[in-house]
């Protein structure tokens, strides 16, 4: 797939080079933060962040002489990370892409205006439908039975939600999954704009996509009319650094920028800034060779874990499945589940045992990213770690149901608005006496973040059984005030 050119202006950083000069200068600093370029830092700090680093922690306003108001240093950065993302307008944040989702479904739907989602969103999205007061109408992603997890959504099953719910605000997807599992969203597009919607991706996963012509399509080259990535995920950005990237054809762009200025910091991180500003001028310049050298590796890597008995690797045979149009090949989802070994203990035993630490795991399965950060020698020290586990492990029982309910719960009924359900009169009750009643809180397993149940929604014998199974089993979640689910919070 060729990937567009970039402009010669792409190799210039504007923003770092602007935190590198504060630093020459040698400025006498009586703004924050109060360790004062790292002078009265504690001695840990200084050992772990380094004088280098700490001399460059300074706020926007009296440090880097700049803000996004006064002299346009932020804006020229912005600027060109819109254009090698393929956009008009990019904002930089500072709160990862959950405040982006949080600022674009914000900016479009306001209370009781319905938004088109599926339904293995990120948890951030129920947040920014609290905040909104919008209403969900969700179409469902195919989970897939082996790997336990959600594939993606099918273009015609969006055409199915415009067409039932016409008068919503926008089309949100998420393009690529977790596990790398990339959308239709060329024809998602254009079922969004037939309809009159906007099409917003949460392109969390996929900052590379656009760099690279091994790597599949991004968003906005398929025609989105918005995208939030995390900057910090798969490139160089520091953690937290992501970028909301816009055309303003389909949204308005100045209500977009005033609800960023809403979810963003009033102190910004001008070392996230300035690492989203080397990052997009690294992947202009040079992404196609530095991923091109990933998607080697990774390819190497699958080879050598294909034939591992009792090891999969999730690979080409979810092309064409249901919602599936594509898979980033540099995300390795790998299952030991035919060695008896669940995602978690994969997880740990290569953690303790080989010094290797994973992205991600869930019940059945754990998520390498691999990208141009990594060497051969990391990805060979995988699989041999891999070929250790299976040989050690050779002739054990597979996992067949003993794992985490692997399933997803299907989703039931959304009865009253997250908002709603939110703020309304609510009790503590014991998970396993929560069916039949509408949930008031969310409960998301981490990772990857994607809700069982969201506020608002009735809970069905199904979802009630996998909650207390979680709870047994100590899964870790994010949502609900009883983290141990003894409990949930239900309407009253
Ligand atoms: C699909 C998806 N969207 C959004 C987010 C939120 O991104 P961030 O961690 O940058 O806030 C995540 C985080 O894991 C995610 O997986």
């Amino acid at each position: 797939m060729r990937k567009p050119q970039q402009t010669p202006a792409q190799a210039t950083t504007p923003y770092i080079d602007a935190l590198l000069g504060y630093r020459t200068r040698g400025m006498v600093a009586f703004h924050t933060p109060g360790h004062k370029l790292g002078k009265g830092a504690p001695p840990i700090m200084r050992e772990v962040f380094g004088a280098a680093l700490l001399a460059v922690d300074v706020a926007m306003a009296g440090g880097v002489e700049d803000t996004r108001e006064s002299t346009g240093l932020v804006r020229r950065a912005e600027d060109l990370a819109a254009a090698a993302w393929g956009g008009e307008r990019c904002f930089f944040l500072v709160n990862g892409s959950t405040s982006g989702i949080h600022s674009l479904l914000l900016g479009l739907a306001g209370p009781g205006d319905g938004v088109i989602l599926p339904r293995n969103a990120h948890k951030s999205v129920q947040a920014a439908l609290i905040f909104s007061g919008a209403v969900p109408h969700y179409v469902e992603p195919t989970i897939d039975p082996l790997w336990g997890i959600p594939l993606n959504v099918p273009a015609e099953r969006v055409a199915a939600a415009v067409a039932a719910h016409p008068e919503s605000k926008a089309v949100f997807v998420v393009s690529p999954s977790s596990n790398g599992v990339c959308a239709a969203l060329d024809a998602i597009a254009g079922v969004a704009h037939q309809g009159g919607l906007p099409l917003v991706v949460d392109q969390a996963w996929g900052p590379h996509l656009r760099f690279c012509s091994r790597l599949p399509l991004d968003a906005m080259s398929a025609g989105a009319d918005a995208m939030v990535t995390s900057v910090h995920k798969l490139i160089s950005g520091l953690t937290q650094s992501s970028a909301i990237v816009a055309r303003g054809e389909r949204l308005g762009l100045q209500r977009l920028e005033s609800v960023v200025k809403m979810t963003q910091s009033t102190s910004p991180q001008a070392l996230i800034y300035a690492s989203i500003d080397a990052a997009r001028a690294q992947m202009a310049t040079q992404g196609e060779q530095l991923w091109s050298r990933a998607v080697d590796n990774a390819e190497w890597l699958r080879a050598r874990l294909a034939p591992l008995e009792g090891v999969r690797v999730l690979s080409d045979e979810v092309l064409g499945q249901d919602g599936v149009a594509d898979l980033d090949r540099t995300r390795v989802t790998v299952s030991a589940a035919g060695l008896g070994v669940t995602g978690y203990e994969l997880e740990t035993a290569l953690r303790d045992d080989y010094g290797i630490a994973v992205e991600a795991a869930d019940p059945l399965n754990v998520l390498l990213n691999v990208t141009y950060g990594d060497s051969h020698d990391d990805v060979a020290l995988f699989a041999a770690a891999m070929t250790d586990l299976a040989a050690r492990r050779r002739g054990a029982r597979p996992l067949h149901g003993a794992a985490l309910p692997a399933n997803w719960p299907r989703f039931t009924r959304q009865v009253m608005t997250p908002r709603d359900a939110f703020f309304a009169r609510s009790e503590a009750v014991p998970v396993e006496h929560t069916a039949g009643r509408v949930s008031a809180e969310m409960v998301a397993p981490y990772p990857p973040g994607i809700p069982i149940v969201a506020p608002g929604e009735e809970i069905s014998d199904e979802i009630a059984a996998y909650l207390s199974e979680a709870a047994a089993r100590a899964m870790h979640v994010h949502g609900p005030e009883d983290l141990t689910l003894k409990t949930l919070r239900v309407v009253s």
